[in-house]
């Protein structure tokens, strides 16, 4: 069975809700192909996950760009995982980059995080990648296995998972990684898997790529058999229909 095409739009920490009004706008005027063949979900800040969940027409979905790492409680300026599926958000995103820079996130904090919040029945984005100095030191796939092994120890269904590659050094740049380079780590990805978790987990979950998505790039970067999709952020807040590949249609 082929691995449906998944788009993801990371808003990020920006909108008002005016502006975001007219996001949902925009995406609910858009020509998408059917759900069955490409999945859309869109990631708002908190605050602005119920009007936008409110407001979306129905086969696109919404995910939080984070949730706490356990069951809520006093943890101050956290999101538990128990608040989302109360507010029925059935996505998430987890262990971006920025968090992991930004905020120290580890690769053991990350892979709780997402073992956590799919053990509360969340479907998870499960963000990795290298920096440009890990990449120019050759170590991308070292790094990249490493994150996604922190995962591999700590859950065993992978069903409701999407794997992203985000390498860092093209994330808000425009500086897209190659078709070529973003292929390579997807297909060595897949591998790992293959050889760490299972044969059907390898072939079955999507693996996304994220950095520098737009419309003119979208096309060249999915006609890779290995790149299952994109997660997009700066485009997403303009014109995430444009990431929608001419092929899945
Ligand atoms: O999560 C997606 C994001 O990190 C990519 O951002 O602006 O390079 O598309 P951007």
């Amino acid at each position: 069975m082929g691995r449906k095409f998944f788009v993801g739009g990371n808003w990020k920490c920006n909108g008002t809700i005016e502006e975001v009004k007219k996001i949902v706008e925009t995406l609910n005027a858009g020509q998408v192909p059917s759900p069955d063949v490409v999945e859309v979900v869109v990631s708002p800040p908190f605050v602005f996950l119920p009007i936008v969940k409110s407001l979306l027409r129905p086969e696109f979905h919404v995910a939080a760009q984070n949730c706490w790492v356990k069951k809520g409680g006093a943890f101050t300026g956290e999101v538990s995982a128990e608040m989302l599926v109360n507010l029925d958000i059935p996505w998430v995103i987890l262990g971006h980059s920025e968090r992991r820079a930004l905020l120290g996130e580890s690769n053991e904090f990350v892979g709780d995080k997402v073992a956590y919040a799919l053990s509360k029945g969340l479907k998870v984005i499960a963000c990795i990648g290298e920096t440009l100095e890990q990449r120019e030191a050759g170590s991308t796939m070292d790094v990249v296995a490493t994150q996604t092994k922190a995962i591999a120890e700590r859950i065993s269904d992978w069903s409701n998972v999407v794997l992203a590659y985000e390498p860092v050094w093209p994330i808000g740049t425009g500086k897209v990684a190659t078709p070529a380079q973003a292929q390579e780590v997807h297909v060595e990805l897949r591998k790992w898997l293959h050889a760490n978790v299972s044969p059907e987990v390898a072939a079955s979950i999507r693996i996304i790529y994220g950095g520098s998505v737009s419309g003119a790039n979208c096309n060249e970067l999915a006609a890779n058999p290995d790149v299952d999709g994109f997660l997009v952020g700066g485009a997403s807040l303009k014109v995430m229909m444009s990431t929608i590949p001419l092929g899945v249609w």
